[in-house]
């Protein structure tokens, strides 16, 4: 019998995937190209599985176009790249990749909000380009961190993971969720918590309802010294309103995981700013995190491939 056709979006290490090798006949997508690469179109007819990145949009269109299709595997545990509704409709069930990379994402949160309150980038960057002069009492000062307040926006599995590490800088903690959850953190309106935090970070999956969830209306009525963390998804800030506020001082500063839209390119006016710090949508980009993302990625699919209930299934509700 000859092997399932899998569509694999992304080339990835081989040393990631050996769970797939002699089960399937996969055809790998373009390195770099952001999007589902056309290299894989011909294949999507007779395709019955595909194992995406987050940077691979897998809308109703392209599940028109494979029939056959029997799993879709998103090596991520965000899965905005896909129409869920599509999916369910159709009968496939969509995997993902929760747990593996919360601690991860989580420390690369707390890294990025420490670079900002303590000026990392900016105070580096003037060493470097001689303007360190003498020890100064009032240079590159920061903000305190205890006794100061973290608003979680999202608190699921990674918001979680922060707070564990924002209570051993002795942070006090606030959270908005849509469900409250046991916890020693005060649960807040959104409006609340960002009236009174002092840091913001954002955890919340995309979706309809949190698509520029924070937006100029937002950004004001945050505190003026106050550090927004986004390491969700870029669209839950509206990036032109996210612009005014840091040119204007609504706020103190932004550290970007994430951007809207990603690639952000280089000619972004947000790179020229001294109180924005961006990264590359690195939440997850460790070696352990990365290895067991793909693995469960892989683990995802063939149980999809075999008929059988993925570990991880976004959208359970396939097997009702
Ligand atoms: C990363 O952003 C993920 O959703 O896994």
């Amino acid at each position: 019998m000859s092997k399932p056709l899998v569509l694999l979006t992304h080339p990835l290490p081989k040393t990631w995937i050996t769970a797939l090798e002699g089960k399937v006949h996969l055809e790998v997508g373009e390195e770099g190209f952001a999007g589902f690469s056309p290299k894989l179109e011909p294949y999507l007819p007779k395709a019955t599985g595909i194992l995406s990145l987050l940077t691979a949009k897998i809308d109703e269109s392209l599940l028109s176009r494979a029939p056959q299709l029997r799993v879709v595997s998103n090596m991520a545990v965000g899965v905005d790249n896909v129409d869920v509704a599509a999916c369910t409709q159709r009968g496939i069930p969509l995997g993902h990749t929760p747990n593996v990379l919360t601690d991860a994402t989580a420390d690369l949160t707390m890294a990025i909000l420490l670079s900002a309150a303590r000026r990392l980038p900016e105070s580096a960057q003037d060493a470097k380009e001689g303007r360190w002069g003498t020890w100064s009492p009032t240079g590159w000062l920061g903000a305190d961190l205890r006794g100061a307040q973290l608003g979680i926006v999202g608190m699921g599995k990674i918001g979680q993971a922060v707070a564990e590490r924002a209570r051993g800088f002795g942070i006090r903690l606030a959270y908005s969720n849509p469900a409250k959850i046991e916890s020693d953190a005060v649960h807040l309106s959104l409006e609340e918590l960002l009236r009174t935090s002092d840091f913001v970070s954002l955890h919340c999956p995309l979706n309809e309802s949190t698509r520029g969830l924070i937006g100029e209306f937002e950004l004001k009525m945050m505190k003026k010294t106050a550090i927004l963390v986004n390491a969700a998804r870029g669209p839950v800030v509206e990036c032109d309103a996210l612009l005014h506020a840091l040119k204007e001082g609504w706020i103190a500063y932004a550290a970007l995981d994430v951007t809207d839209p990603e690639p952000l390119p280089a000619s972004s006016p947000l790179y020229s700013l001294k109180n924005c710090l961006i990264v590359p949508h690195i939440g997850s980009a460790t070696h352990g995190a990365r290895r067991r993302m793909a693995e469960i990625a892989c683990e995802n699919l063939l149980a999809g491939l075999a008929g059988e209930k993925l570990p991880h299934c976004y959208n359970p509700e396939v097997y009702a």
